[in-house]
């Protein structure tokens, strides 16, 4: 009888504890393979959410709801295309955002001044690398790219393709045509896009029609046959001889070891998280669980990228390089080690050259963020639904 009161005396203590451990905890945790998944879309925002939310501060709930709605595009206009569709996109409402500029004199917006160049020293990781302001942006004329008034949300009708059979304009955001413009392709130059497919800076490249010798490349082999793809749909094929057009589908950061000293433009625009792509399709997702590793392993792809695209410019040559993503670790962070690097592995002493002119002139179609120490980056908006694009200059000194 003893023992039976016992038992029921512990068995009503069990109870009471029961009562006070909160529920959730009670529950036993479902078998991985039962419990719900997050999508990758899902996984992205609540990394985002962690990171941006500190690197923005108040900037990120307005930029989360611009890259969680849809993005805007421009028409890359096709001068090689014989259909001459400008004025009717005109009619319809579009203006080229590049001859429509803010002109240099008009006065400068106080908060958008170039920091001085002591002041961007000192915020930068590399005391040696100085910001190079002096020169004057000479945006090619031949490059115009069409873009619906901030806040018309209006969609481009696809191409259609003229009498020869080249499409007249390439859909694409309009703020990556802003890499592009800033690597200041001159007459004669040769150019290398290191990571090119599927190509839509590659044919904002080739519109500026100085070029004499542009070398295309992108390691994945299925994007490479899209890249030729859409040069076989944009440029006549007289355009596209051996002469002045190399495709391949190297590993860029193995570029040091094949050409080096040689291209007096390279653009490296590196793969990175894709923060739009992210946010939107849960396929070929980057926050996809399987693809963790790779995830990680991007700040270093992108830096082995950025030094093979270094070693491959000419002494006195200009590399620009460009992501799609907010992330400062795949930005700046990339850019300061390549630096360090550069110097210290190869002897290549570099300098960042100021895109601050570049920002004044396009204020009016994009958002740009405010005070980066290094480079400067498009923020997505819900009236100019553009960006993210990262881009950072540098010049080889040596
Ligand atoms: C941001 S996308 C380039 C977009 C392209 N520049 C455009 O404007 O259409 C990055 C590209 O880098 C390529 N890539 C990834 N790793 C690479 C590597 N090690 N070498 C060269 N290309 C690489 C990817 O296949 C991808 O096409």
């Amino acid at each position: 009888m003893a023992l039976f009161m016992d038992s029921r005396l512990i068995l009503r203590r069990v109870t009471d504890l029961r009562c006070l451990t909160p529920r959730r905890h009670r529950v036993k945790e479902k078998w991985a393979a039962t419990r719900a998944k997050l999508p990758p879309t899902r996984l992205a925002l609540q990394h985002f959410d962690a990171t941006y939310g500190v690197q923005l501060g108040p900037l990120w709930p307005s930029v989360r709801v611009a890259m969680l709605s849809e993005r805007k595009y421009g028409a890359l206009l096709n001068n090689f295309s014989y259909d001459a569709v400008q004025a009717d996109l005109q009619a319809q409402g579009c203006r080229d955002f590049i001859s429509n500029r803010v002109e240099e004199e008009e006065e400068a917006q106080p908060h958008l001044e170039q920091k001085s160049e002591v002041e961007a020293q000192e915020s930068s990781n590399d005391v040696s690398m100085k910001m190079f302001d002096g020169q004057q942006m000479n945006l090619s004329p031949n490059i115009k790219c069409l873009v619906f008034p901030r806040g018309d949300v209006t969609r481009f009708k696809s191409a259609r393709p003229d009498t020869h059979g080249l499409l007249s304009y390439y859909l694409m955001d309009a703020a990556s045509v802003l890499p592009c413009l800033a690597l200041d392709v001159q007459e004669g130059h040769s150019v290398l896009d290191l990571c090119a497919a599927p190509g839509g800076k590659t044919l904002s490249l080739l519109q500026t029609q100085t070029i004499r010798f542009l070398c295309v490349n992108d390691m994945s082999v299925s994007r490479t046959r899209r890249l030729r793809k859409v040069l076989h749909s944009y440029v006549p094929k007289q355009f596209l001889t051996d002469e002045n057009l190399r495709v391949t589908s190297f590993d860029g950061t193995k570029w040091g070891e094949i050409e080096t000293n040689t291209f007096d433009r390279v653009l490296v625009d590196a793969p990175c998280t894709t923060d739009r792509h992210s946010l939107m399709e849960d396929d070929n997702n980057i926050f996809n669980k399987i693809r963790v590793g790779e995830r990680r392993r991007l700040p270093q792809l992108q830096l082995d990228l950025l030094l093979a695209g270094i070693q491959a410019a000419c002494p006195g040559g200009e590399i620009l390089y460009s992501t799609c993503t907010l992330s400062q670790n795949q930005n700046q962070g990339v850019v300061e080690q390549a630096v360090c690097l550069a110097r210290e592995n190869h002897g290549i002493h570099l300098q960042a050259v100021s895109l601050r002119p570049l920002i004044r002139m396009f204020r009016n179609t994009f958002h740009f963020a405010p005070d980066l120490h290094l480079g400067e980056m498009v923020i997505p908006h819900l009236a100019a639904n553009f960006g993210p694009i990262y881009m950072c200059k540098l010049k080889r000194l040596s």
